[in-house]
């Protein structure tokens, strides 16, 4: 782009009133005259909060940001944005995503930016960041800010969240004291920076960097390492080299560039929540994947990497092995060669030279982790449009599995007879959880993982098979079937779904069934009305209205698309 093309220009490069107005509030940070000369401005979005723990550090990563911009002759100008602590925020920062992408698309539209960094970390601060500013399409480059470092305890490694999900247990079966857990705390999470685990986290930020939205080896680096800092630091250099060479976002999320991130999240055994992001990031641009999609492109690819929760590692390892370049340079001409990434060349070229410096964290292609690791889609009468499983993260025997249906009607009802001794239930049960979908919860929790039985922990039951319209935590295991769609709470067949019935789940044949006939079906939505709205006003009103299915992206039906980087009127 030319400089006086630049849509800062329309800020800052008049001579009149506005441009006086434009410039002279900003001066009051002391930014000198050249800072107004025509140079790329680069708006760094920040989602730093002390409520995100994950991205506690990012103001100081602003920072450094900054430097790399100002080194590169741009002028960098940092913003904040609704920021989503996944740990702290309720019912579900799931809920929220799609006002942050809104938040952070009205900030970049309205303001006088050439180029965005997004600093990234947690969960949905990922997703929501990138809708955002696909919807505006600048160039634009992601900074993810790592993960943490290993969690030590009583001398082993632990990882975030797969860690939780085990002392819950634990603590079902008395196997784990409250002490215990209380101890546990600090040991996890003992450093700045994101779950460590390949959760939903280091799955996006590893999907992030294959799309080719980062640095090569971005995603790895933990958040304390000082290279975390340099590539901060070289993200900001790049981005003003990327307004020069108006390198725009769209440039880099091609077709191709979604569907080599479909392989790479399926190599290194990714978060199921990378399927309703990425559909979501692909809907901004007008690219329309299917789940099908990530079934057919990814379910077959082996499994690469051994990181929890579906193998032994942990994310620091995981850079000290190499990072995901390795795991790139393994799927070598599988891949898109022909995208491009934000340093002008594509993932595979990057990755060329990869070297592994540890095999038992990253497998080679011919000798893998695990084979057909990546999520598989599930279809049948319980699910007309899809299901899904991560086979990884599931007891083997459990993939092939016909039981009867325990029925959980809400969340609260599962909350108040999962551990009652009289709940009939038994190892071969299959747990059905109704309502908590994006429209029923609503925001679609990650409570798809349920607890079992406190009984069945006590006899040693470690998996059972579960069904629910919610999502799990990208650190969580079990045989787990999330995002039934459509949700019970519009009256998908999940809803009709009563204690006894049989179901069959057949993974190899990507198959769930319900074996109730299609006239007692038709009885039972006869007499089946939905449950009352959830929210009456606000924001919750608008999100229950118009968010759209899990198959779909869970985005309102209203942001589809984009509307562009251009602002027609000024503020006078
Ligand atoms: Fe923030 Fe896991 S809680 S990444």
């Amino acid at each position: 782009m030319e400089e006086n093309t630049r849509r800062s220009k329309e800020w800052f490069g008049h001579a009149d009133k506005m441009g006086f107005v434009h410039r002279s509030w900003l001066r009051n940070q002391g930014h000198p005259d050249h800072m107004f000369d025509g140079r790329p401005v680069i708006g760094i979005c920040n989602t730093w909060s002390d409520l995100t723990p994950c991205n506690a550090h990012l103001r100081d990563f602003a920072q450094i940001v900054k430097r790399g911009v100002y080194e590169a002759g741009g002028f960098p100008l940092e913003f904040p944005v609704m920021s989503l602590g996944e740990t702290i925020m309720k019912p579900s920062t799931m809920m929220w995503r799609n006002l942050v992408s809104m938040d952070v698309e009205e900030s970049i539209r309205a303001n006088p930016l050439d180029g965005i960094v997004l600093l990234t970390g947690c969960d949905k601060t990922t997703p929501s960041t990138l809708m955002g500013a696909c919807s505006v399409d600048l160039p634009t480059l992601v900074v993810p800010g790592g993960p943490m470092l290993n969690g030590k305890w009583r001398g082993k490694d632990v990882g975030s969240g797969t860690l939780t999900w085990q002392l819950g247990e634990g603590l079902k079966d008395g196997s784990i004291s409250p002490a215990d857990v209380y101890e546990a705390e600090s040991c996890m999470s003992r450093s700045a920076g994101h779950c460590m685990t390949m959760g939903t986290a280091s799955s996006m930020a590893s999907t992030v960097e294959a799309l080719g939205l980062t640095l090569p080896g971005a995603a790895a680096i933990p958040a304390v390492d000082a290279r975390k800092r340099v590539l901060a630091h070289l993200s900001g250099n790049r981005i003003v080299e990327m307004v020069r060479e108006n390198l725009k976002i769209s440039d880099v999320l091609t077709r191709e560039a979604f569907e080599n991130a479909i392989m790479v999240n399926a190599a290194i055994g990714g978060s199921t929540n990378v399927m309703i992001h990425l559909t979501a990031i692909a809907g901004r641009l007008g690219i329309k994947l299917e789940i099908d999609d990530f079934d057919r492109i990814g379910s077959r690819l082996p499994m690469l990497t051994n990181l929890m929760p579906a193998g032994e590692f942990l994310m620091e390892d995981f850079y000290y092995a190499g990072g995901l370049p390795v795991v790139i340079r393994e799927l070598g001409e599988r891949l898109h060669a022909g995208t491009v990434s934000v340093n002008g060349k594509s993932i595979v070229e990057n990755s060329r030279e990869a070297v592994c410096y540890d095999r038992r964290v990253v497998a080679t292609f011919a000798d893998p982790v695990k084979e057909e690791a990546g999520i598989v889609v599930l279809r049948g009468n319980l699910c007309p449009d899809g299901a899904v499983i991560k086979p990884s993260a599931a007891s083997p025997e459990l993939l092939r599995h016909t039981g009867a249906a325990v029925v959980f009607e809400t969340i609260e009802d599962y909350h108040a007879r999962i551990d009652a001794d009289d709940l009939e239930i038994d190892a071969d049960s299959v747990m059905v959880l109704k309502g908590v979908g994006p429209v029923g919860y609503p925001g679609m929790p990650e409570v798809g993982n349920m607890d079992l039985p406190a009984k069945l922990l006590k006899q040693g039951v470690k998996d059972m098979v579960r069904i629910s319209d919610g999502r799990m935590s990208g650190t969580a295991y079990g045989a787990a079937v999330l995002h039934v769609a459509p949700e019970s709470a519009i009256g998908g067949p999940l809803a009709l779904v009563k204690n006894g019935d049989l179901i069959t789940l057949d993974v190899p044949a990507r198959s769930l069934h319900l074996h109730v006939d299609d006239e007692e079906l038709a009885r039972r939505r006869a007499a089946w009305s939905p449950p009352p709205p959830v929210a009456q006003r606000g924001y919750v009103k608008l999100f229950i209205e118009h968010v759209e299915q899990a198959d779909q992206g869970c985005d309102f039906d209203f942001l589809r698309g984009g509307s562009g980087a251009e602002i027609k009127r000024d503020l006078h």
